[in-house]
């Protein structure tokens, strides 16, 4: 069934943090700055992140992904009681130059030799979303990189996934919607887009509304169904 699905879709469309670039790959190295604290801080800032772009989607107060991902690493250190200035040059990057998770590359390769089109829809800024694209190099095989900063508000509202429809020129029964963030497949296929999990952190599977979605395990698991 994925594998028919695979095939009909026409247009590929990508959430970044977390499913094309790595959110915390800095455990060791913040270790080295404040001891024990490093995971729960870390833990502390994505959730934050998170939930205050969501809190300023509720109210209308939209700033862009960069300040807030700066103000919740703020509150995340106060919560963890670290106030060393060298955190925020360390961790800062992680979402300004991003890293790919493996298999990202080939999986868009691959679309890319299969005729789709290829897109990433993120929460980030463009700024963001150019830096990780160019220097890990998947630009080449990107036909669009998307920001809810154009209509300032964040995922999971249902007009970004629209506006991505729009900009894409696709119509929504073409394209498939690839998240590792259960929030973002929930909104996508409540939205009506099909959507792919791609449970790669080997998550619990959250009690929100879904529509049509399939797990996977992995990036590397779509390619297998080009094979
Ligand atoms: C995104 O890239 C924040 O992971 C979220 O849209």
């Amino acid at each position: 069934m994925a594998k028919d699905l695979f095939y009909r879709k026409s247009t590929f469309i990508f959430d970044a943090f977390g499913t094309l670039f790595k959110t915390m790959p800095l455990e060791d190295s913040l270790e080295r700055i404040i001891g024990r604290k490093a995971g729960e801080l870390l833990l502390i800032w994505r959730k934050k992140q998170l939930e205050y772009s969501w809190l300023r989607n509720q109210m209308n107060a939209y700033v862009p992904f960069n300040e807030v991902t700066k103000e919740a690493l703020d509150y995340a250190m106060r919560k963890v009681g670290v106030a060393d200035e060298r955190i925020a040059e360390l961790l800062l990057p992680v979402y300004d130059q991003p890293t790919l998770i493996s298999s990202a590359e080939a999986l868009l390769k691959t679309l890319r030799v299969n005729g789709k089109q290829t897109a990433i829809l993120s929460n980030g800024t463009p700024q963001m979303l150019k830096n990780g694209a160019t220097r890990t190099g998947i630009h080449k095989d990107l036909d669009a990189l998307l920001s809810v900063d154009q209509i300032r508000k964040y995922k999971p509202s249902p007009e970004v996934y629209q506006m991505a429809l729009n900009q894409l020129d696709v119509k929504k029964e073409d394209a498939l919607f690839f998240s590792s963030n259960q929030w973002d497949v929930s909104g996508a296929s409540t939205f009506g887009l099909d959507a792919i999990w791609v449970n790669q952190y080997n998550e619990t599977k959250e009690s929100l509304p879904f529509g049509q979605v399939i797990e996977v395990d992995s990036l590397n698991a779509v390619i297998q169904y080009f094979e």
